[in-house]
């Protein structure tokens, strides 16, 4: 795939939906009783991972495209697969289902693709053994395959040092079927998707902040939050419910940032979920000095949107640290890039977990920027971005991360001479429309 500089973007758009809510609106159909119907699903292959496994353990689930619909059966429903469970490139997938599967009355194997089998699964691994779960690593390296046998399972407290929505998330899955209240804390509130869908769906499961520390350069709803306490006490049954997924703002962000640093540019984003513990882009984007509006966003619970207005922007840089990160980690590969467009540096820190995303993000960014002609530092948790000088096109690599590689197509837009994506096919984890979809606003 082959990018040259453009003339801007100009049109409107509207992303598919969101990966984190489209996974668990599946997880949790399955184990709730009665019908649970989602709209917008995400089609891309993580979320249709998730499908694939819960169908292999008994639950019907029709995919029309536009409606997912979730024969739920219950909390006790799933029956033992007949083979391995795959979940493909999907850490969400793996983490998640890891949740459900150490509480059922069988035993089963899960594992995924080479990237999946090296990332850190230690962070639910030990967790869920202290709530009573049998999970082992098979290669014994704290990686996928993942060899669970259910068990009867009790309600901990307990303390992640990592803030994530993953490992939240798999532990309050465990704690619907443990015996006793489950209560999880994390530096920083990470997404809070399974807690407001959880909530929905009939459970009992609250958030209690910890006083604000002091500190954080760029402001967002949560970057004043200290720690964060997710407790959940165990259930009899969840309720099948109707799910509208929002357009994923970690899609949206390649379009808001093209929007903002390819001049001659105008581009509306439609339907984008906004929850402030995945909005941290927009607090971003507002302190570098970007122009951005936020239009039709309607009121009421759950998740939620707007559709968001970006025209081009002369930018400045800025320190993006603390409890604003986990807000928009999926997004800091496009916001390094963009911070090259940017007037003076940018840093990048208290990121080190981009060092175990679907690839090591602080690393495939800096030989990638580097490669184009940016001054990039990459650090121990993060990066050191000197904007202002030029990029020109080259091959990038993008060790197969959807992100990556949707990041640099945009940067090949706004570099001189030709910029070309190679494992280009992978956009299809999270975004499979991407190349037409930005295709369709270069003028
Ligand atoms: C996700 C949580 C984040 C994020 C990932 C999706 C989720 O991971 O990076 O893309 O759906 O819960 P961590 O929980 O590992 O930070």
């Amino acid at each position: 795939m082959k990018f040259a500089k453009c003339n801007g973007l100009r049109g409107e758009v509207t992303v598919p939906g969101d990966k984190s809510i489209s996974h668990r609106s599946v997880m949790f159909g399955s184990i709730a009783k009665g019908i649970t119907e989602v709209h917008n699903y995400l089609q891309g292959a993580d979320c249709l991972s998730t499908i694939s496994c819960f169908r292999k353990m008994g639950i019907e689930i029709e995919n029309r495209g536009d409606v997912v619909l979730v024969h739920g059966k219950g909390l006790r429903g799933l029956t033992k697969p007949t083979a391995v469970l795959d979940c493909g490139n999907s850490g969400t997938t793996t983490r998640l289902i890891s949740g459900i599967l150490s509480a059922q009355d069988f035993d089963v194997t899960l594992t995924g693709d080479a990237s999946i089998q090296k990332r850190p699964m230690k962070r639910i691994m030990e967790p869920l053994s202290l709530m009573g779960a049998s999970i082992e690593s098979v290669n014994g390296n704290g990686c996928a395959p993942l060899r669970i046998s259910g068990r009867k399972l009790h309600g901990i407290s307990y303390t992640s040092k990592v803030a994530s929505a993953q490992v939240k998330s798999a532990i309050l899955l465990a704690g619907l079927y443990a015996d006793g209240e489950t209560r999880m804390t994390e530096p920083y509130l990470s997404r809070n998707h399974s807690e407001i869908m959880l909530t929905c769906f009939g459970a009992d499961v609250r958030t209690e902040m910890e006083a604000a520390t002091a500190g954080d350069s760029v402001s967002a709803a949560t970057a004043d939050s200290g720690s964060a306490t997710a407790i959940i006490q165990p259930a009899t049954e969840l309720h099948g419910n109707l799910v509208e997924v929002p357009g994923d703002i970690s899609s949206a962000a390649f379009f808001l940032c093209a929007g903002l640093m390819a001049p001659n540019s105008e581009i509306l984003i439609r339907n984008v979920g906004i929850n402030p513990t995945r909005a941290g882009i927009l607090n971003v984007i507002r302190d570098m000095g970007g122009n951005i509006t936020l239009l039709n966003e309607p009121t009421g619970s759950g998740e939620p949107t707007a559709d968001i207005l970006v025209r081009s922007s002369s930018l400045h840089g800025t320190v993006i640290e603390g409890a604003v990160i986990p807000t928009l980690i999926d997004e800091l590969p496009m916001i390094a890039a963009m911070a090259c467009f940017a007037d003076g540096t940018t840093v990048i820190r208290d990121a080190a977990e981009l060092k175990v995303k679907e690839s090591d993000r602080i690393a495939v960014m800096a030989e990638n920027l580097t490669a184009m002609g940016a001054d990039v530092t990459a650090t121990e948790d993060g990066m050191i971005i000197r904007g202002g000088r030029p990029l020109h096109g080259a091959v990038i690599d993008s060790h197969l991360d959807h992100r990556i590689a949707m990041t640099f197509a945009v940067t090949g837009l706004c570099a001189d001479g030709e910029t070309e994506i190679l494992g280009a096919e992978c956009v299809n984890i999270s975004y499979p429309q991407f190349y037409e979809d930005l295709k369709h606003l270069i003028k």
